[in-house]
């Protein structure tokens, strides 16, 4: 059902698609060793629009009762993400998934941890709709908005028009897509002509992490430490949780979750689509215990016979991935 009326909602925000004057352009500063984030010709990234966005992201005005903002679920100091198991939306109603980080997000294939949305615009709509989060309704926010001078300034500058569904999807991803996460000591090592940055057991858990001894990097691959792809990890004999099956009702797809980003991942606990595991030690647990019996489990996730010493390395090149200039930049 939900899915439906987002796709509904995306061919509706197409239909209302206008040429745009794109200028002056943000000057997006795209991390060496990363590519250019790709975005939609309707949605250049210009100053304004990204002003716009982040003012947005931030105003609780999006949610029914005014309380709960994007950014009360992700914080730009815990990286975009909230620090809690599952999230906590309006009037304190807990949702069922932790909240990822938004660093680098510009990158995500396919949006959500079923994948069921295809782009930063039409995911805008779904916290706002979702009763556990905003528990409101995008046509009323446009109306909110449009009771604001500041907005109406705002939208036109940006997209030369009315606060409407087209300027709030479009401005929120245009912002999102500034959160480019790419200079951590891992990335000093890897890209910016530093070898000895890292210090030797970093070092070795980095080639642990790379090696066809854990397999990590098949799965986590790429400048942002992910593939995109669906896996069930062998979380839970039964999962709560149906995932990829959400979106797709396949017996075959219970269980497999996106392969999230490991950016920043110290500082984005607590771990996995529940928020069950609540330290890196405990992440390199189970996927060296090899995890639990499940149908659908990957092949790749089986006992590791690791060291202390390897888990200990490895938790160390995890921390690695910590780029402290993000959050200076995006404070
Ligand atoms: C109540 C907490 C909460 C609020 C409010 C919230 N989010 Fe989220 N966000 C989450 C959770 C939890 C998920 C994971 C949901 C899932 O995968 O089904 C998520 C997922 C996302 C994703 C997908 C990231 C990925 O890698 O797939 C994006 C993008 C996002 N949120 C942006 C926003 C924006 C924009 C807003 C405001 C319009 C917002 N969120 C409001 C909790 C929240
Ligand atoms: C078969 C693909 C695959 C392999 C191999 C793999 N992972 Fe993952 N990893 C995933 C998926 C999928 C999740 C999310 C699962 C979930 O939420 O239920 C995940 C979650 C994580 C998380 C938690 C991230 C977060 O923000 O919640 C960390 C940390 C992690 N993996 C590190 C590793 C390390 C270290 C290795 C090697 C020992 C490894 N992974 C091997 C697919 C993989």
């Amino acid at each position: 059902m939900k899915y439906l009326y987002i796709i509904g909602i995306m061919v509706f925000i197409i239909a209302c698609t206008k040429d745009q004057v794109p200028e002056p352009l943000y000057p997006l500063d795209v991390p060496i060793g990363f590519p250019q984030p790709e975005t939609p010709v309707d949605n250049e990234l210009t100053i304004a629009r990204v002003e716009l966005g982040k003012r947005l992201f931030f105003d609780p005005i999006l949610s029914r009762d005014s309380t709960i903002s994007c950014g009360t679920c992700h914080l730009p100091e815990k990286i975009f993400t909230d620090g809690e198991k599952v999230s906590i939306g309006i009037e304190n109603r807990k949702g069922f998934r932790n909240a990822p980080t938004l660093a680098n997000v510009a990158y995500q294939t396919s949006l959500l941890m079923e994948g069921g949305v295809p782009s930063l615009e039409v995911q805008v709509i779904a916290p706002i709709e979702d009763v556990n989060e905003m528990d409101f309704d995008a046509l009323q926010v446009v109306k909110r908005l449009k009771r604001h001078p500041i907005y109406i300034e705002l939208a036109q500058r940006a997209y030369d028009r009315e606060p409407d569904l087209f300027v709030l999807t479009r401005s929120i991803a245009a912002y999102e897509r500034t959160l480019l996460s790419g200079n951590s000591k891992y990335d000093q090592h890897q890209y910016q002509g530093k070898p000895n940055i890292l210090t030797t057991a970093e070092k070795r858990g980095l080639d642990l992490f790379f090696s066809d001894k854990t397999q990590c990097s098949t799965c986590h691959e790429g400048h942002n430490f992910t593939d995109g792809d669906f896996y069930n990890i062998g979380l839970y004999t039964n999962y709560e949780d149906a995932g990829k099956a959400r979106a797709t009702a396949l017996g075959s797809d219970i269980g497999r979750f996106k392969t999230p980003t490991l950016r920043n991942v110290a500082l984005t606990a607590p771990y996995m689509h529940d928020g069950s595991l609540n330290s890196l030690e405990e992440v390199v647990e189970h996927f060296n215990a090899g995890g639990q019996v499940h149908p659908n489990k990957n092949g790749l996730i089986k006992p590791l016979n690791l060291t202390d010493q390897d888990k200990a390395d490895l938790v160390s090149f995890l921390k690695t991935l910590t780029d402290s200039s993000f959050m200076q930049k995006h404070q």
